[in-house]
């Protein structure tokens, strides 16, 4: 198949794209810039054709689609900075790629949502989703989409971080109760269901929960974490309404001093507080997965 991937410079992104040329796919992906190192990466490792443009810019995806057999839709953000909010990235950026797609005649789209997404949610972040969503269910296209817990792997944004954390600092902190749960689930396991989808009448209309066997709090998390590299770190609580100030501090700072979305949003303290559950088992009965436990996982790369 001739496959377009949108977000595919990303984490997640460029495991797809690597997973779909293994299975014998074509690769076109959008960027924003043709002379990043990540975008030269997916030309010369992966042999992807690159088309420059952006999501959020209707014009600069007219003619991308030409010859294309299936849409894989990933950009997303999880810090807003300037134009680029939750609402326009999300919700027009997916508005515009569905519009794309129809007016090229490619049918079948694969869209990346986010577990915990849901008309009511607190989070804006889950709110913009919850409208792509209702974008592609609406659109009439051939559509799959996707809802993972958090993602990790080698180059994630999560375990790293922390991981990092642990080399200079003596305590590791938690945001809030502490209480929120996650399902922690391998970018490995992600990218085989977009790929799988591909090929999977079954697949067609259906949303499918992505998440690891376990249902972790972020204390939980750290301490598996300093025990699989091999540190011993303390965990320091930071009150909700601490950390909502301190965070707010930092939306204004990175933004606007640094030109850089802040590390930590007051959208990801809601998030964090959450208990969803997710389902993963229509996923591993149709897709073959078998996702890991958390530990197990992250010593394949920490
Ligand atoms: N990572 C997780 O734990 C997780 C969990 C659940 C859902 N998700 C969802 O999975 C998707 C990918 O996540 P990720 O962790 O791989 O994120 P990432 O590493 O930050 O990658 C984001 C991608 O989106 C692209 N992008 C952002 N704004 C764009 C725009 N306006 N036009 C074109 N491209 C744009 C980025 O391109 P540039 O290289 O140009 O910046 C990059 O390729 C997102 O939709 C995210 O919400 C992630």
């Amino acid at each position: 198949m001739n496959v377009f991937v949108t977000g595919a410079t990303g984490f997640v992104g460029t495991e797809i794209v690597q997973q779909l040329r293994q299975s014998g796919h074509s690769v076109r992906v959008l960027v924003r810039s043709l002379n990043s190192s990540s975008s030269r990466l997916l030309a010369s490792t992966y042999g992807a054709e690159l088309h420059r443009g952006n999501v959020l810019d209707a014009v600069t995806l007219k003619g991308g689609l030409g010859g294309i057999d299936a849409l894989i839709h990933l950009v997303g953000i999880i810090s807003e900075l300037g134009e680029n909010t939750f609402e326009k990235v999300h919700t027009l950026g997916t508005e515009n790629m569905v519009k794309a797609s129809c007016d090229a005649g490619v049918k079948r789209f694969v869209l990346m949502s986010a577990l915990g997404v849901r008309p009511s949610a607190v989070a804006r972040y889950h709110r913009s989703k919850w409208a792509a969503e209702e974008i592609v269910r609406s659109s009439g296209l051939d559509f799959t989409i996707f809802r993972p817990s958090i993602i990790y792997g080698r180059g994630d944004h999560f375990v790293n971080l922390f991981a990092r954390m642990s080399r200079w600092s003596p305590v590791l902190p938690v945001m809030g109760s502490g209480q929120g749960t996650l399902q922690p689930i391998r970018v490995e396991d992600v990218a085989r269901c977009f790929v799988g989808s591909l090929h999977e009448p079954l697949a067609i209309g259906q949303t499918y929960d992505l998440c690891g066997p376990d249902v972790l709090t972020m204390p939980v998390i750290l301490k598996t974490i300093c025990e699989v590299i091999g540190r011993k770190r303390g965990q320091v609580r930071i009150p909700l309404a601490l950390a909502r100030g301190q965070v707010a501090l930092l939306e204004l700072i990175f933004p606007a001093f640094l030109r850089k979305a802040s590390p930590l949003t007051r959208d990801q303290l809601i998030m964090l507080e959450e208990k969803t559950i997710g389902n993963c088992d229509p996923a591993k009965a149709l897709f073959g997965i078998a996702p890991p436990h958390f530990r197990d996982g992250i010593a394949e790369y920490l």
